[in-house]
């Protein structure tokens, strides 16, 4: 079997005029391709989370966007528009949190209303750039995250990581676990205990999984084992990714990273949020105005069981997401550099083109 890190995340396959993802439910069993043409089974695998992790999601829209409208059989400006912007809404109505997703479609959307003079086709060729280039831009970006990750931590040090965002949430390298990837390469090694990740495990099945792959010192704990895990002087630093950070600092980010937050504050451990620019939503001045994505209660309930493991009828709630506040964070760090505290300012220099 060929190391999980050999496969790409989301891909686009020219000839065929497919998007290509990995199905993540499937991992770590089974490495499974996916080649998707049609607009709905995009948004199913966005939103079943067969494609997931921010920067991965935005990628995959750039490119579901894409493959929705190169076939648009029209030579009229005004009917590509409209039917060019029933896809984006369609596309962008699949998660809500994660802003990469309406970041993504906005860029390529910005093509086509920045483009009326040119032709159809003309139009469909510079969409097509555009979604190449955010792909291979997020790569760079994970890589100078993860250069700048790497001047908080020693060889050696204990890493807790919430969810997973690592190359399995991106294009390469990832984005907390940029700065641990990047080490490797450069011969260094990290003690990295990976949170499981309650309720769709992405911790325990693909945070392990690409770790691992990269030789990394990995640990799996249950989410309730953080506290303990800090008590015994194994973490150094917390560092976690994000999926919608407010012009406050505030950030949102997998249900459970703001409990991580603040056991890492009451121990004295920095807790650092990592991602790219892209994520950062200046719109939203707080973190209180994020839309925090709610999701079937059988995941909490049945998924991963043989049988259900609640009694039938039971109240659930299921957030997908939480917001860790900005007071709880010792830096964000991105691509153009690390962001600290007050981040109001750090955050809107560093947002300045
Ligand atoms: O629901 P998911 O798996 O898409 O949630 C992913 C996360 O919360 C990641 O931490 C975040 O998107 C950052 S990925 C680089």
């Amino acid at each position: 079997m060929n190391s999980i890190l050999s496969y790409e995340t989301v891909s686009l396959d020219e000839r065929e005029g497919a998007l290509v993802i990995l199905d993540q439910t499937k991992l770590p069993n089974e490495i499974i391709t996916l080649h998707l043409t049609d607009i709905r089974e995009i948004w199913r695998a966005i939103y079943t989370l067969q494609v997931r992790g921010a920067p991965a999601i935005g990628i995959a829209a750039g490119f579901g966007l894409y493959i929705a409208v190169k076939d648009i059989d029209t030579e009229d400006y005004g009917e590509f528009l409209r039917k060019f912007r029933e896809a984006k809404d369609y596309l962008n109505s699949s998660r809500p949190t994660a802003v990469n997703l309406s970041w993504a479609l906005t860029r390529m959307e910005r093509v086509v209303t920045s483009n009326a003079g040119k032709t159809i086709p003309e139009i469909k060729e510079l969409l097509h750039e555009e979604c190449r280039a955010i792909k291979s831009e997020d790569i760079d970006m994970c890589r100078r995250i993860g250069e700048h990750g790497l001047t908080l931590i020693k060889d050696g040090a204990g890493i807790l990581t919430h969810c997973n965002a690592g190359q399995l949430a991106t294009s390469k390298y990832g984005t907390a676990l940029a700065p641990i990837h990047l080490g490797r390469e450069r011969g260094m090694n990290f003690r990295v205990y990976c949170d499981e990740t309650r309720p769709l495990l992405q911790g325990a099945r693909l945070s392990t999984f690409e770790l691992m792959a990269d030789g990394v010192d990995t640990t799996l704990i249950c989410d309730n084992m953080a506290s303990q895990v800090m008590k015994m002087g194994l973490i150094d630093a917390v560092f976690v990714g994000c999926d919608r950070v407010a012009a406050n600092g505030d950030a949102c980010n997998k249900i459970g990273t703001s409990g991580v937050a603040i056991l890492a504050k009451y121990y004295g451990i920095p807790f650092y949020v990592l991602g790219p620019t892209s994520t950062i939503d200046m719109k939203n001045r707080t973190g209180s105005i994020i839309p925090i994505e709610q999701r079937p209660p059988e995941e909490v309930t049945e998924m991963w069981y043989s049988r259900r493991m609640a009694p039938e009828g039971v109240k659930v709630i299921n957030p997908a997401f939480d917001v860790t506040d900005h007071e709880l964070i010792a830096g964000i760090v991105t691509e153009k550099g690390i962001a600290r505290p007050p981040y109001t300012e750090s955050l809107r220099e560093i947002m300045l083109p």
